[in-house]
């Protein structure tokens, strides 16, 4: 039997032509998503899907597509995905991690600076032309990065590179995680970072950095309170996904000065409405989900993405598999 895969979306780099080699591709070649219906119909015979973070797999849709063998998704998040309904009608799941987790801890950090040093306003003040007097000693003036406190909230792959990267500024590293790991084993070896409750966390650091799936026990965990708690300075960084901070209250916190400002490159809702109060704020530096968009980045997850969707329809176990147990129960 030939293989037919659908991908929802142009993919940049060499990924979809390795499928195209092996089997039939159809490519959404259309800048917004497909829709439900236009996956359901589009992909109705196929038996690889490559996914994006913007289309819900559900189990509706899974019914409509009765040959699908494996959800090839582009990225290391699969919250878009339900991943158990996967699982009941033995379709692999797989994802793209690793291959982001640098490019990812880069842009926190791009947000840690542009925020704490103020420097989207910066940029705007000199091109606004209101930059008339050379030097003013309050001009502009924003919090240091080095040798504070970053407190990482879910330190695995991407959490612990953002530590990393916090060593050459001599900054003391709290984190907040489900389970020790390898990572938490390294972070305190070699950065002597300390796991702390979530509340010692949120009251102590001067940076805080969500590097959390999105998941039913994450959802909205940061929180008016949460917020309350942290110190008037404190600086959030959301690189993850939108809805572990709940937004309404990170605007009020915002508004009211709970927390001195925020670096967010992901939403409740993405595209974000250009109406979110979040944008008219000037202590607020925003980008449209970029976390992994470096042009390299983007290529190698193409490539692991079909690597991954190859190896599942070739009937091997493809290396990224989410649900091992699509295999094991086999
Ligand atoms: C992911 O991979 O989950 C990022 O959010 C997008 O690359």
């Amino acid at each position: 039997m030939k293989h037919s895969v659908f991908v929802t979306r142009a993919i940049p780099g060499s990924g979809i032509q390795m499928v195209r080699e092996k089997f039939e591709v159809d490519v959404w070649d259309n800048k917004f998503p497909p829709d439900r219906d236009e996956i359901a119909s589009r992909a109705r015979n196929c038996t690889g899907l490559i996914s994006l973070l913007s289309d819900p797999i559900d189990a509706a849709l899974m019914d409509e597509l009765p040959n699908l063998k494996i959800v090839s998704q582009y990225a290391v998040g699969y919250d878009n995905i339900d991943v158990q309904a996967a699982t009941e009608r033995g379709i692999m799941v797989t994802n793209t991690p690793g291959v982001l987790t640098d490019t990812t801890a880069d842009l926190a950090w791009a947000l840690i600076m542009a925020t704490a040093r103020r420097l989207v306003e910066a940029d705007s003040y000199v091109r606004g032309g209101n930059w008339k007097v050379a030097w003013g000693p309050s001009l502009l003036t924003g919090q240091d990065i080095h040798g504070k406190t970053l407190g990482i909230i879910g330190l695995g792959r991407i959490g612990s590179a953002v530590a990393r990267r916090a060593k050459g500024f001599d900054m003391e590293i709290l984190y907040h995680t489900r389970s020790r790991n390898h990572y938490t084993d390294e972070v305190d070896d070699e950065l002597g970072g300390r796991s702390v409750p979530l509340g010692h966390l949120l009251s102590e650091s001067d940076i805080i950095s969500m590097h959390v799936p999105l998941n039913e026990q994450t959802e909205g965990m940061i929180g008016k309170d949460e917020l309350f708690s942290m110190k008037k300075s404190a600086i959030l960084i959301n690189t993850s996904r939108g809805a572990v901070v709940d937004e309404e209250s990170l605007i009020w916190a915002l508004q009211n000065g709970e927390i001195w400002g925020a670096g967010l490159d992901v939403f409740e809702e993405e595209p974000t409405q250009e109406d979110n109060p979040l944008l008219s704020l000037n202590n607020v530096v925003v980008a449209p989900h970029i976390g992994s968009a470096s042009i390299d980045t983007r290529s190698k997850m193409g490539i692991i993405c079909a690597e991954n969707l190859v190896a599942g329809l070739k009937g091997d176990k493809p290396p990224n598999l989410v649900n091992r147990e699509v295999i094991d129960n086999d």
